[in-house]
């Protein structure tokens, strides 16, 4: 520092060392490599942390499912009972066409289906902790074809806990076409047999300690049958499990 200030002093006047060594404190590098330094320092610290918390909360989730052991809900179709069934041809000559046998000419352009059914379901909680469910509309089908809906409200389950769930399906005159017409028609009258399918998928969180696990998805699907004649359920099958993931 003083032979360049001496240096300085032999080449030229003073105003322009002044300058420099004003300036110099300016770019030295002292007190600002110390503090990118410290900063550099800061970051590590920072990351360090931030390791060590994603480590801390795995820990803490894998205690909590080991403890929990959390699993699936079930989810059943337990009881069925039949209000209503009606199937109507939609004219008495294409009714008495279809039901003679010869079917060759007379093809029902539709037959109406008409229902009022309850469904019962039954929801169990095996878990150690709180389940909540959302809202599930289960389909009602003939055939593959929707005829209406048994809506569920969503709700919430304590743990180790069963929960019966009434809901009920209404259908008014059902206006169910061709194919399926005949089929209908024909199964009411010879085999006094309505082939229903209820299917539906219940999506359901398992809370831990005010946190919600992902959505677990617990699908129902049954096969029912209706008499029309005695106005009751002759078959019920729930599962294979239908696509439970
Ligand atoms: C369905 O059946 C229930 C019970 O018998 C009855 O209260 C209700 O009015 C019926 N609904 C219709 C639309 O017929």
């Amino acid at each position: 520092m003083t032979t360049r200030s001496n240096g300085e002093h032999h080449h030229g006047g003073g105003p322009p060392s002044y300058q420099q060594q004003q300036r110099r404190p300016h770019y030295g590098g002292a007190p600002y490599g110390g503090g990118s330094a410290s900063f550099r320092g800061c970051c590590c610290c920072i990351f360090l942390l931030l390791t060590f918390l994603a480590l801390l909360a795995l820990a803490v989730a894998l205690v909590v499912v080991l403890v929990v052991k959390p699993r699936k809900p079930q989810f059943d179709l337990n009881q069925v009972s039949v209000q209503y069934l009606l199937v109507t041809p939609p004219s008495s000559s294409a009714a008495s066409a279809a039901m003679g046998g010869t079917v060759a000419a007379a093809v029902p352009a539709a037959a109406y289906l008409s229902l009022n059914i309850t469904l019962l379901f039954t929801a169990v909680n095996p878990n150690k902790v709180g389940i909540r469910y959302g809202a599930t509309a289960f389909d009602v089908m003939y055939h593959g074809v929707p005829l209406g809906v048994a809506a569920v409200p969503g709700f919430e389950q304590p743990a180790h806990s069963t929960r019966l769930l009434q809901t009920r399906v209404i259908v008014d005159r059902f206006n169910v076409l061709q194919a399926d017409a005949q089929d209908l028609v024909r199964d009411a009258a010879i085999s006094d047999r309505v082939d229903l399918r209820i299917t539906g998928d219940v999506g359901a969180k398992i809370l831990v300690l005010g946190f919600s696990s992902p959505k677990v998805q617990v699908s129902v699907d049954c096969a029912i049958a209706i008499s029309p004649r005695r106005q009751s359920l002759t078959y019920k099958q729930c599962g294979v499990d239908g696509l439970s993931v």
